[in-house]
């Protein structure tokens, strides 16, 4: 469960009309605010500057995106189509724009009927995130009981995927967080994630309220953790996993998987199925976001680390491929070894729990 005092996103009715509320992630850790959002170019505006962010709770709020449009009488097909390409990488925007879109469609496709029906589905993919959450959370602690016998280990992860990142506990986070409330993690160690400082500003957050034992540091500095021997594992999340396998991830994540290969680490990917993309048959084609280069070029708003003038590279996400992956746990199982065949299989199984 997520244990947050503002949750991550809430659908709300004043009597002006339906709103989308969103704790909004670019002024945490120092303030817990909500943006209210009351259309879709709203939340397109609030997805691309990361307000809401993480590739499970872009899918509810698409979906939910979709339900206000229908509710408050904007075009419900447009609005679809601005909110998918709000952001490229993260599959599950898509995913959660399509299914409420379907419902709206299998609805009639206009009216308050049709409306109401968009709604159920944002409701029924927000309870199902919770649910999913829960359960990757046991199968990845279960995992890590396998590959590390003993407990009391320490977990080395990137970016942000706790409750931030979902209606629920989220993915990587909540194994770690799982663990951490059965006595069996020493550390967790928290990539800061540059150049948006997730990792520092969100997971350190999530980590602190929660009790857990955690360190922020550069990323620079994962190398030589590997190399004194301090890392047990790495646990991340995925924006969307291509059909061979192939994860894309927070920019950095696939330096970590070279670095755990190197030092027979276990690499451990988190993801609802609804991030396996089995449409996409390998990592390069995976759409990759550029974002602006101020985003490296100042640590803030008016706040330069480069010379003006500077030219700056800024994927948001890079792709690891599948050999550097030593197992992916979903809600409905654990893929091991990572390659078509297992992907295949588990978006097959049934969700039935
Ligand atoms: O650019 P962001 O902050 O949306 O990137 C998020 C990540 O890369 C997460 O690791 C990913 O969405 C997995 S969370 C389930």
């Amino acid at each position: 469960m997520a244990d947050l005092r503002v949750p991550t996103l809430r659908w709300a009715e004043p009597p002006e009309g339906p709103v989308l509320l969103l704790l909004d992630q670019t002024r945490l850790p120092s303030e817990e605010v909500e943006l209210t959002v009351t259309d879709v170019p709203g939340l397109v505006a609030a997805i691309q500057s990361l307000a809401v962010r993480g590739a499970p709770v872009l899918g509810v709020a698409g979906a939910y995106g979709v339900a206000l449009a229908a509710a408050r009488g904007f075009d419900v097909r447009e609005a679809a189509r601005s909110l998918a390409e709000a952001r490229p990488t993260a599959v599950n925007l898509g995913y959660g724009v399509a299914r409420a879109v379907a419902a709206y469609e299998a609805a009639g496709g206009a009216g308050e009927a049709a409306a109401a029906a968009a709604l159920a589905e944002a409701r029924a993919l927000h309870r199902e995130e919770v649910e999913d959450s829960e359960r990757m959370a046991a199968l990845g602690r279960g995992l890590l009981g396998e590959l590390l016998p003993g407990g009391r280990y320490r977990l080395l992860t990137h970016c942000n995927t706790g409750a931030l990142v979902s209606v629920g506990g989220g993915t990587a986070f909540a194994v770690a967080r799982a663990a951490h409330r059965a006595g069996e993690l020493r550390r967790l160690w928290v990539d800061e994630t540059r150049p948006l400082l997730q990792g520092a500003r969100l997971t350190a957050w999530e980590a602190a309220r929660e009790g857990m034992p955690y360190t922020v540091q550069v990323d620079g500095a994962a190398g030589s953790l590997f190399a004194a021997g301090e890392v047990d594992a790495v646990v991340v999340g995925a924006d969307r996993i291509a059909a061979d396998g192939a994860v894309a991830n927070k920019i950095g994540t696939y330096g970590l998987a070279v670095l755990a290969r190197h030092h027979g680490v276990p690499f451990v990917v988190v993801a609802p199925v609804s991030t396996v993309d089995l449409g996409t048959p390998e990592g390069a084609a995976i759409r990759i976001e550029q974002r602006p280069g101020h985003e490296v070029t100042e640590l803030a708003p008016g706040v330069p680390v480069a010379p003006v003038g500077a030219q700056a590279y800024n994927p948001a996400f890079d792709v690891t491929p599948p050999e550097l992956v030593t197992a992916l746990v979903t809600e409905r199982g654990v893929v091991a070894p990572v390659d078509h065949g297992g992907l295949a299989e588990v978006c097959s199984r049934s969700r039935s729990y």
